[in-house]
This record gives C-alpha cells, sequence and structure tokens, in this order.
C-alpha cells in the first residue's frame, strides 16, 4: 500500500478492461463506484440458485432468502452503528431517503414559518425534497454558507439556529469538494441550543471513505446508497431513530406494508416494514450485503489509509500542472478523496472529453451541486473522485491526460 498501487484492485473485473485502446483510469467513483467480483457473485447465486420473493412464499427457497434479506438489514445496522435493524429501512437510494423524511416526517410535523438548515454544499438531493416541502407547507429554507477556505462557517450556522428550527441537512462529506465536514460538532451544537431539533445526515460519500457510527454521532436519520459503497444500484438505507419511525406515517402504500386492509380502514406494520411497501429491491439487498461483506473483510480504517495516501500523492501532482485550480479545504485531513478543479486553457468538459480519449473517466458538470458551483464562481469542474481500487497509475493516466488537454487547448 505504500507504493500506492491498491491491493484489491484486482477484485473488480471491470478495472481490468480497456476504455477507447487505454487501460481504463477510473476516477469517477463519487459518481458510482464500480463493483468487486464479490457482489457480482453474490447477485448471480440469487439469481441462479435461489431467487424468489420474499416475506411471502411458505416455500423452502422463499423462507431461505428471506431470511438473507433479513440478515443484510441486521449487517447494515452493525455497519453503521445503529442499535438494531428496526432501525433501517431499505430504499432506493440517498434520494429516496431523504424525500421519505421531507414527506413522512416533516410534512406531518412541521407548519409554515418553521425554519429548516441545509447548507451551500448539500446536494441537490437534500435541497430539493426541501424546496418541495416548503412549496406544500411553507417551511422556510435557511443555507450556511461555505468560507472561501471550501469549509462550511460554523459561526453562521449558530447565529441561523432559531426557536424556528426545526430540522438541520448536512452532507457528511461533500460529492463536489471532498471536504468532511464536522457533522458531530454541528449535532453537539444543535443539541445544546434545542434538543427537539431534527438531524439528518447525508452520508452518501460518508458512508463509503470511512467507518460511521451513527449511534456516537447522535443523528436522528441518516441515508446512504449502495451504489457508491461497491454495490448495486437501486438499494440505498435511511437510518432513523426508531421512536421517530414509530411516531411517522407511511411514504408509500402497498403490498407488504400492512398489517390489515379493508375499505373501513388500514393498519400499518411496525417501522421499518411500514415504510417499505410492494416488492422490494430483492437482489440488490443481497448485493448491499456483499459489499459490506467485502468492504469491512479490507477494514474501513485500511481503506481510508490507502485513500488518503493516493488524496495526497494526487493533489500533489495536480498542483504541478500550470494554470489549474484546485477547489476545498487544502488541509488533506479534512479532505476525502475527491478533487474538484478547474483549467485556465479549457472549459470541464472539454477537459472530460480529452480525458475519456486517454483512457480516465472524471465526472464534469456541477455534480448535483448548483448553488455550491455558484459560490465558487464557475458553472462546472471537473472530479476525479478515488475508490479503494484507485492506484497512482490512476492519478499518472490523470495527469498525462491533463498534459495533452494543455497541449491542445494550452
Ligand atoms: N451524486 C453522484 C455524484 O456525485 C451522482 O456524482
Amino acid at each position: 500500500m505504500t507504493n500506492l498501487q491498491s491491493p484489491w484492485r484486482t477484485d473488480f473485473p471491470v478495472l481490468q478492461t480497456q476504455m477507447n485502446g487505454k487501460p481504463l483510469a477510473f476516477l469517477d467513483s463519487g459518481a458510482s463506484a464500480q463493483k468487486p467480483q464479490a457482489v457480482i457473485d453474490a447477485m448471480s447465486q440469487v439469481m441462479e440458485q435461489s431467487y424468489s420473493n420474499i416475506h411471502r412464499g411458505l416455500y423452502a427457497i422463499s423462507q431461505k432468502l428471506t431470511q438473507d434479506f433479513e440478515d443484510v438489514r441486521s449487517k447494515v445496522a452493525r455497519f453503521i452503528g445503529a442499535p438494531s435493524e428496526k432501525n433501517i429501512i431499505f430504499t432506493r437510494n440517498s434520494t429516496e431517503g431523504i424525500n421519505l423524511v421531507a414527506q413522512s416526517w416533516a410534512r406531518t410535523n412541521l407548519q409554515k414559518g418553521d425554519e429548516i438548515i441545509i447548507t451551500e454544499m448539500e446536494h441537490h438531493a437534500n435541497i430539493v425534497p426541501w424546496q418541495i416541502l416548503s412549496d406544500q407547507i411553507g417551511v422556510v429554507i435557511k443555507v450556511i454558507p461555505v468560507t472561501d477556505k471550501g469549509t462550511l462557517d460554523l459561526n453562521v450556522f449558530k447565529d441561523l439556529l432559531s426557536n424556528k428550527t426545526k430540522l438541520v441537512g448536512v452532507v457528511e462529506i461533500s460529492n463536489a469538494l471532498g471536504t468532511i465536514n464536522p457533522v458531530g460538532e454541528i449535532i453537539k451544537t444543535c443539541r445544546s441550543f434545542n434538543p427537539e431539533i431534527k438531524i439528518l445526515i447525508d452520508g452518501s460519500q460518508g458512508a463509503v471513505h470511512r467507518a460511521v457510527n451513527v449511534t456516537d454521532m447522535d443523528a436522528d436519520f441518516f441515508v446512504f446508497t449502495g451504489h457508491k459503497l461497491y454495490g448495486p444500484t437501486g438499494i440505498g438505507v435511511l437510518y432513523g431513530k426508531y421512536e421517530l419511525l414509530q411516531s411517522m406515517l407511511p411514504y408509500q402504500g402497498g403490498g407488504d406494508m400492512i398489517e390489515r386492509v379493508s375499505f373501513d380502514g388500514t393498519t400499518y406494520r411496525e417501522a421499518p416494514y411500514k415504510f417499505e411497501a410492494g416488492t422490494p429491491a430483492i437482489v440488490e439487498v443481497i448485493g448491499l450485503g456483499a459489499a459490506i461483506d467485502y468492504m469491512q473483510a479490507i477494514g474501513m480504517d485500511k481503506i481510508a489509509t490507502h485513500e488518503a495516501a493516493l488524496l495526497e500523492y494526487a493533489t500533489e501532482e495536480i498542483s504541478k500542472v500550470d494554470g489549474l485550480k484546485v477547489y476545498g479545504v487544502k488541509d488533506l485531513s479534512r479532505k476525502a478523496g475527491i478533487i474538484s478543479f478547474t483549467m485556465d486553457c479549457a472549459h470541464s468538459s472539454d477537459i472530460g472529453m480529452v480525458l475519456d480519449q486517454c483512457g480516465v473517466a472524471v465526472r464534469t458538470g456541477h455534480h448535483c451541486c448548483m448553488p455550491l458551483m455558484k459560490t465558487l464562481g464557475t458553472d462546472a469542474t471537473v472530479r476525479a473522485s478515488l475508490g479503494l481500487y484507485s492506484n497512482k497509475d490512476d492519478i499518472e493516466a490523470l495527469i498525462a491526460g491533463l498534459k495533452k488537454v494543455k497541449d491542445l487547448f494550452g
């Protein structure tokens, strides 16, 4: 690991392939991570050997798959330090988890004029659901600004707290900048101001890059998504404190979330099941379980150490490229493996296209963070994001690609 070569890279079949005739340098894990063979195998195995619906079949393969599915719920609880599997709701992704909280908790409990505080570096997923709620019931959205150092302005945050504040929503690690936000400190500040304020943490990047403990953190709600965690798409998790989940109305109605249905009225199952209407993403849940097993077998600390070393190397190398500006915090101890940059000589889309020809996959654009881009004074950046499989070779391919951009546009 000290040579910056990931010992886990060969676990990912797609990384042995080429793009545009070049070895694939995949630096877009922030958008969606590649899948290890263990995840692919676990999902194929279910479909080949024991596929059936769950919670409904009296026959053996359904009973077994129901047990395997519910075992993943317990595994997820342990992975994020939740007290019990009852705190874990399977969703489609982080976005759906946040929308669920907005519609099932906030829409019932908040009223016109109540305030929700979010941050300027939120992903659209933690902005738009609150704007929809604002249109529905007239809640007011307040925003913690980002300083010119790329961190949250916590002094302004303290000033924004008021007796109308009902919910604070913060991204643990910015998908656009990599900034690691001090969510523990933010939660403590909220609790000492008013313990009734609910706190939602968007852990979409947080759960991927380091160990998470929602109990120590004392979040009321925490969301993350499987596909960034080396698992499949279509499966995410909403953690909630159990008394909150129990008090909330279902998000969607349908099969499997009910106790009894009649035309006179319907009763719901307890949380988490009342939030999981319809046949769930069964195979994807199994894939998520395999992804968690895979990461835990490596160890979250080892993953974080490898990514930190590579981030340091990448930051050093990229800073040597003339006319290139890196956005966000300079203190790498406050940053995960995400580097967002622009170049004087070319627009981000042009850079992305040249890099594609060099076999380097990055994301370009606003990264679903348009308000943040406005604050940064740009419409788009190029974002190189690391995963546990990223290598020195990927960074070298990126730097070579950037030199080509300079040759073409500089
Ligand atoms: N949220 C994903 C990203 O950061 C799609 O690219």
